[in-house]
């Protein structure tokens, strides 16, 4: 049975600078497999070094900033692998890959746990972090799902978020929606 976390995969690349990405690493078997799509930074990076470190955090204006352009967040190097972590995060994982199955369209780096640590407590969830995390995935396949999809989504998990949301998902949501607003801008110039 394969569970899905969702968390945030940083990277070095090639030019020493930090990569980071949201997204759904699946833990199977007490092995933990990255599914980059092709072609993604992400990728890149994991192929050239063999590793990869997951953050975990309930500040999800990091999921929304890396689809917006907002992914400027302080990290620090990882203890064991050769990589960077998130300096705030919650707690993180170090990965080394021990195997890859290739695949045109989304390869599979199975992987071990070289090292994790916990560094602060875990305080409880949150329906508006859920909500952001949701459009978040919706904002990452705009071009490809329906219009009146998008819509319905959002006014669903505008409850949840309407009824619990602090500053942080506050911010995380207004630039999600800026970038659906603009990509609806976007689609209506297009001439018929
Ligand atoms: C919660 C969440 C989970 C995601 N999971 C994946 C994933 O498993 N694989 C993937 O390629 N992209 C995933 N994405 C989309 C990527 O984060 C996004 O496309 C990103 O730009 C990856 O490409 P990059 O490594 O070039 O930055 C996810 C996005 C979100 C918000």
């Amino acid at each position: 049975m394969s569970f899905i976390r969702e968390c945030i995969v940083t990277t070095p690349r090639a030019d020493g600078s930090v990569h980071i990405a949201p997204m759904g690493i699946h833990e199977n078997a007490g092995q933990l497999i990255i599914l980059p799509f092709k072609p993604s930074a992400t990728l890149d990076n994991i192929e050239r070094d063999e590793t990869a470190t997951l953050n975990y955090s309930n500040d999800v204006r990091i999921y929304a900033g890396c689809l917006t352009g907002h992914r400027d967040w302080p990290t620090c190097p990882t203890d064991i692998i050769k990589g960077v972590r998130l300096k705030n995060c919650l707690a993180h994982s170090e990965l080394e890959v021990i195997d890859k199955v290739d695949d045109d369209i989304r390869p599979k780096y199975i992987c071990k746990v070289a090292h994790e640590v916990t560094h602060a407590p875990f305080h409880g969830y949150n329906r508006a972090q859920f909500a952001v995390i949701e459009l978040a995935i919706l904002v990452s396949r705009l071009r490809r799902l329906p219009q009146e999809k998008i819509q319905q989504e959002i006014e669903y998990l505008s409850i949840g978020f309407d009824k619990t949301s602090g500053p942080r998902e506050q911010e995380a949501w207004g630039w999600l929606m800026d970038k659906v607003a603009s990509f609806q801008a976007s689609q209506k110039e297009k001439p018929a």
